[in-house]
C-alpha cells in the first residue's frame, strides 16, 4: 500500500519509520516533512493544513491511506476533505477533533460518558475566574480553552499568576477552563480506534517542563520513555474500559465517530486514575519511543482503523526492550526559538547501536541540516532497561550539537532509580 503522512515533526518522522518497517507498505510520502524525513522518503512542499491542498496531493499520489499527524490539520478539516474524496484516512473529523481543540467540549463528553477527570469550571471573565480559583484552591490550574500546543496551561501556587494568565486569555478573546489540581504521576496512553473498536498501545511518560526537576515553563514535551515498569497491574485495561471505550462510544452516539488515535493524558492520583486531557493525535515525543518498540505492522493497523475494521483481538507484538527519547531544543524554546544554526554529529549519533535520530524542526540549507523550530530533534534509544536506554540516548545526545542547543539531563531518571511515587489510593 501507498501511504501519505501529513505533518512536519518528530512524531511524523517516527510514524514514517514505523510504516517503512511494515512489509505491506510499499511506498511512503510525506508533506511537508522536514530534513530528516526527506532523507527517508519523498517529501512534498504543500501546506498540509489546507484541506484542498492535502486532497489534491492524495489524488495525485493515489494514496491508499492518509495519516494525519498533528492537531492543526485535523481542526482545519483536512480529514473530512480527504474522506469526502473517498480516501481511507487515519485521523478524526474536525468535529471529533474538538475533543482536543476545545477543553470545554472534552469536559462535556467526559461528563456524559462518566469518564473520571478533574472537576472544572469554564470562566469568561475575571470575576468568574477568581470565583473558580477560590472554589478549588491552590495549586491553581488555568487552561486556555483552545489549541495552544501544550503551552496554554498554567499550574501555579500563586493566585495572581493564575489570574494574570486568565486575563491574558480573555484579552485575546478566549475563555479559560479552571480545574482542581491532580496529584500523582502522569501517563500518556494512545488508543487506536476505528470509531467503535479500540486497541491500546504501550503507555509512556512525557516530560512537559523545559528544565530538569520539572522546573520552568511547559513545552510540547522534552523526552519520554516506555513501557512504565511502575504502573499497577491492569492499568491499561482499566483505562480502556473506564476512559477510552466510553469516550469512543459517546462520540459515536453523537453521530461524530472518532477514527484515529485517542491520546489519553492521565494522572495516577490518590483518588484513582483521572483524565488530564484528551488529544486527537499521537503525542510528541512519546510516539518516537512507543513506535520504536512496535513490531506489528503500523500500516496494517492504521489502515484497519481507517476502514472501520480494527479488531480488538489484535495482539500487538512489542520489542521487549525499553525505549527512551531525549528532545534537543533550540535556544530560547519554548519562547521564540533561535533558528538557522547548522547541526553537527547526526551521522555519528545514528551510527550508534540501538540509536536513531527523529527529526522535528530541521531544514536543509546549502547541504547542511539546520535548526528550523523549537524542538529540533529527539535521540531515540532502545536498551535492556531504563538505565541502559537512558545511557544510550545520552551517548547520542552528546554527539550532536549546534549553537544554543538545550536538553534535559533527567529524562526517565526518577523511574530508572525506582523513585516514582504513586499517591496512596483513597488518601
Ligand atoms: P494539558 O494541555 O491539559 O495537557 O496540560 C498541560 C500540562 O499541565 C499537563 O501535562 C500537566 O502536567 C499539567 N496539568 C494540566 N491539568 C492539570 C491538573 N488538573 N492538575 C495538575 N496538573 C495539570
Ligand atoms: N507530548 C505531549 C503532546 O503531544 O501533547
Amino acid at each position: 500500500m501507498k501511504v501519505l503522512v501529513l505533518g512536519p515533526g518528530g512524531r511524523e518522522h517516527a510514524i514514517i519509520r514505523a510504516l517503512q518497517a511494515d512489509a505491506t507498505v510499499t511506498e511512503v510520502h510525506s508533506a511537508p516533512g522536514n530534513a530528516g524525513i526527506a532523507q527517508d522518503v519523498t517529501v512534498h512542499a504543500i501546506d498540509a493544513n489546507d484541506p484542498a491542498a492535502a486532497r489534491a496531493l492524495a489524488q495525485e499520489l493515489s494514496a491508499d491511506l492518509v495519516v494525519v499527524g498533528p492537531e492543526a490539520p485535523l481542526v482545519a478539516g483536512v480529514s473530512d476533505a480527504l474522506r469526502e474524496a473517498g480516501f481511507a484516512v487515519f485521523g478524526p473529523s474536525k468535529t471529533a477533533a474538538a475533543l482536543e481543540g476545545s477543553k470545554a467540549f472534552a469536559k462535556e463528553v467526559m461528563a456524559q460518558a462518566q469518564v473520571p477527570t478533574a472537576m472544572a469550571k469554564v470562566a469568561t471573565n475575571a470575576q468568574e475566574a477568581a470565583d473558580a480559583l477560590d472554589t478549588f484552591g491552590a495549586p491553581y490550574v488555568v487552561k486556555d480553552d483552545g489549541l495552544a500546543a501544550g503551552k496554554g496551561v498554567v499550574v501555579t501556587e500563586d493566585r495572581q499568576v493564575a489570574l494574570d494568565h486568565a486575563e491574558s486569555c480573555f484579552t485575546a478573546g478566549g475563555t479559560v477552563v479552571i480545574e482542581e489540581y491532580l496529584d500523582g504521576p502522569e501517563v500518556s496512553l494512545f488508543v487506536l480506534s476505528d470509531g467503535t473498536n479500540v486497541v491500546p498501545l504501550s503507555p509512556a511518560q512525557d516530560f512537559k517542563r523545559i528544565f530538569d526537576n520539572d522546573e520552568g515553563p511547559n513545552t510540547g514535551g522534552m523526552g519520554s520513555y516506555t513501557p512504565l515498569p511502575w504502573l499497577p497491574e491492569g492499568f491499561v485495561e482499566d483505562v480502556v474500559e473506564r476512559v477510552a471505550r466510553p469516550t469512543i462510544t459517546e462520540m459515536a452516539r453523537r453521530g461524530t465517530p472518532f477514527v484515529g488515535v485517542l491520546y489519553c493524558g492521565l494522572a495516577v492520583t490518590s483518588r484513582g486514575t483521572r483524565v488530564i486531557e484528551f488529544n486527537a493525535r499521537f503525542g510528541d515525543p512519546e510516539t518516537q519511543a512507543v513506535l520504536a518498540r512496535l513490531r506489528t505492522g503500523l500500516g496494517q493497523l492504521l489502515l484497519a482503523a481507517a476502514r472501520g475494521e480494527l479488531s480488538e483481538d489484535t495482539a500487538l507484538d512489542w520489542d521487549p526492550r525499553t525505549a527512551v527519547d531525549v528532545v534537543m531544543a533550540a535556544e530560547n524554546y519554548p519562547d521564540t526559538p533561535r533558528k538557522g544554526d547548522a547541526i553537527s554529529g547526526l551521522d555519528a549519533a545514528n551510527a550508534l547501536n540501538g540509536i536513531h535520530v527523529a527529526h522535528a524542526g530541521t531544514a536543509e540549507k546549502n547541504g547542511d541540516i539546520v535548526t528550523a523550530g523549537g524542538r529540533v530533534l529527539a535521540v531515540v534509544a532502545l536498551g535492556d532497561d531504563l538505565a541502559d536506554a537512558r545511557s544510550r540516548a545520552y551517548d547520542g545526545v552528546e554527539l550532536i550539537s549546534w549553537t544554543g542547543a538545550q536538553y534535559r539531563s533527567d529524562i526517565a531518571l526518577v523511574a530508572a532509580e525506582n523513585r516514582i511515587k504513586i499517591p496512596v489510593q483513597g488518601a
